[in-house]
């Protein structure tokens, strides 16, 4: 039989990744069916088991279930995407019989930004607009790249405070550490990389930030995908290069494909199949 795989969410009716999937099936020869999983709002655990009780080998999770698919799952391999001190998860592979967790979203996001972008986090100063599941998605991986300061900015101050404490461990790995700041008070200090990790755009609006926070040559970066989101036309009206989340998009589905398959996939050609259509 077919090895069966799905991206679970509700609403999901919007999602590209079965295409991706496919594509990168049909890339790789491997010979996988991909399908969108309506779960209903109090019965994502009992549909997820459901799917891998009848033979499903995989699932992407997307709005809302990440944090209640890291409640049901244990942690994966740290080493592919296994969740570090994140406490949300888009992958679940079944291994040895039990539901294992990954997030690939953070790897899917510096790959875009580093590897498709030209841009290296090495160093620099970052900001991170949110503090709910996709901001701490990416924390780790972004952590990783050792940023020279990674500042956490919030509508509501007190989630980013507790975001940035709890990866105080990692604090090392930023050379001027991890701190948080509401967003009026970031406008006297320059940033080379702004990162909106908010759900603003979904409806249109932005996080009030003040004049000044993009440096010369600063890479602004939304998670939203397909959509010109204020965010992105304030950065490029402050001359900064203004860059949407479709790349992260279909990066962080290669590293699912590679997490269930072993196989790693060409992302190049799939981000510029999506982005003409
Ligand atoms: P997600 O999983 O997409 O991160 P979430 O956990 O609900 O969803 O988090 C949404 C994030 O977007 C939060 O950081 C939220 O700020 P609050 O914590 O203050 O709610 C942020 N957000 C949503 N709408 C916003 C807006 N209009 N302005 C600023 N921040 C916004």
């Amino acid at each position: 039989m077919t090895d069966r795989y799905a991206v679970i969410g509700n609403p999901v009716a919007h999602s590209q990744s079965p295409r991706i999937h496919a594509e990168f099936a049909r890339q790789t020869g491997e010979v996988i069916a991909y399908d969108r999983l309506l779960a209903p709002l109090d019965a994502f655990a009992d549909t997820v088991r459901r799917f891998f009780a009848e033979g499903g080998k995989g699932l992407n999770v997307t709005v809302p279930f990440k944090g209640e698919a890291f409640r049901i799952t244990r942690p994966g391999d740290v080493s592919t995407g296994g969740v570090t001190d994140s406490e949300v998860v888009n992958t679940i592979k079944l291994e040895d019989g039990r539901l294992a967790g990954y997030n690939t979203d953070g790897i899917g996001l510096v790959t875009d930004i580093e590897q498709n972008l030209g841009f290296t986090v090495s160093g620099k100063r970052v900001l991170l607009m949110g503090a709910g599941g996709a901001a701490q998605g990416v924390m780790y991986p972004l952590l990783q790249k050792r940023p020279g300061m990674l500042v956490i900015a919030n509508r509501t101050p007190d989630k980013a405070e507790r975001l940035a404490k709890r990866f105080s461990r990692f604090g090392q790995l930023s050379l001027q550490g991890i701190s948080a700041a509401p967003y009026s008070r970031l406008g006297n200090s320059p940033f080379d990389l702004v990162i909106n990790a908010t759900s603003a755009g979904l409806s249109g609006k932005m996080p009030e930030l003040p004049p000044g926070i993009f440096a010369s040559d600063a890479l602004a970066y939304d998670m939203v995908y397909g959509r010109d989101t204020p965010f992105l036309e304030f950065a490029r009206q402050s001359g900064a290069r203004a860059v949407d989340g479709l790349g992260m998009l279909v990066e962080q589905a290669a590293e699912s494909f590679f997490i269930w398959r072993g196989v790693r996939p060409q992302t190049a050609p799939v981000i510029t199949l999506l982005r003409n259509s």
